[in-house]
């Protein structure tokens, strides 16, 4: 493992997840649709490749020589041109065919906790943020297709306060939507975990939500994860499902 490539690279979790790579002495790629900004945010020794998810054709090269990609991206309109669909929808399988192109041997996405849960907020939220969660899953499927060693990651709310302890890597407890959407996870530790995923084989194949408040280390906690065909699907459909386009 010597170099990652990170697509959401300036936003506030790929920032971290950037900060986190260097950190651990490997080399970072960032793709942006501003190099200049991007330059500044992430300082020179980061290589930028500039590009537009939408835009397939300035993806090419994106992964060239690289041995991971950290998926990180996002949306803050959800509505428009660079909304869900566009970013979660179409800008994820873009990225994903180039990083196939280019063999990148492990993808580590991040996507969102909420995915599996049947709650009538979840739904609404949904509803609210242009079907947030229909283009959420969306993307989670074009991971999974895409031919790629996969991870997906799929923290709580985010909270900007640093990282305490550990963070919490979750397949089956039923933690509470209070917990969830009041308390969520330090952005230190999503970034964190991204990094930390990137360089671990033993992370592929696997989907887990993350919180707060674990109490191992991140590879002890890793190491007991189900890879996905192993994990029980959801016993009740989720309510999202409902209001979905
Ligand atoms: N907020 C929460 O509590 C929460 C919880 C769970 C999951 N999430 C998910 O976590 C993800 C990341 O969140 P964040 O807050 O770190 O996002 P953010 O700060 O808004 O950053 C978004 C990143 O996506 C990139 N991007 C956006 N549109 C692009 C495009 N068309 N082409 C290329 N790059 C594009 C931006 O890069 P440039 O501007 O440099 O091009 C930027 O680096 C989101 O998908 C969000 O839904 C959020």
């Amino acid at each position: 493992m010597a170099r990652v490539v990170v697509i959401g690279a300036t936003g506030r979790i790929g920032r971290i997840a950037v900060r986190q790579l260097l950190a651990r002495g490997l080399e970072v790629r960032a793709l942006t649709r501003d190099a200049e900004r991007a330059r500044q945010l992430l300082g020179a020794e980061v290589e930028v490749h500039p590009g537009d998810v939408r835009r397939p054709a300035s993806l090419a090269g994106l992964g060239k020589g690289m041995d991971a990609a950290v998926l990180a991206l996002g949306t803050r309109s959800y509505y428009g041109k660079n909304g869900n669909a566009a970013v979660d929808g179409q800008g994820v399988a873009h990225a994903l065919h180039a990083l196939h192109a280019d063999q990148v041997p492990h993808v580590v996405h991040l996507s969102a906790w909420g995915l599996e849960r049947r709650s009538l907020f979840l739904g609404l939220f949904s509803l609210l943020l242009n079907h947030y969660f229909y283009w959420k899953e969306r993307a989670e499927r074009a991971v999974r297709a895409s031919g790629i060693p996969y991870t997906i990651v799929r923290p709580v709310e985010f909270a900007r306060r640093p990282a305490q302890g550990y963070p919490l890597l979750n397949q089956s407890q039923a933690l509470s939507l209070a917990r969830a959407a009041l308390r969520g996870v330090s952005i230190e530790h999503v970034g964190a975990t991204l990094a930390f995923c990137a360089a671990r084989p033993d992370a592929i194949s696997k989907t887990f939500e993350l919180f707060d408040g674990g109490a191992a280390p991140l590879a002890e906690q890793l190491a007991a994860m189900k890879v996905d065909s192993e994990r029980s699907r959801p016993p009740r459909t989720p309510l999202w499902g409902l209001f979905s386009p």
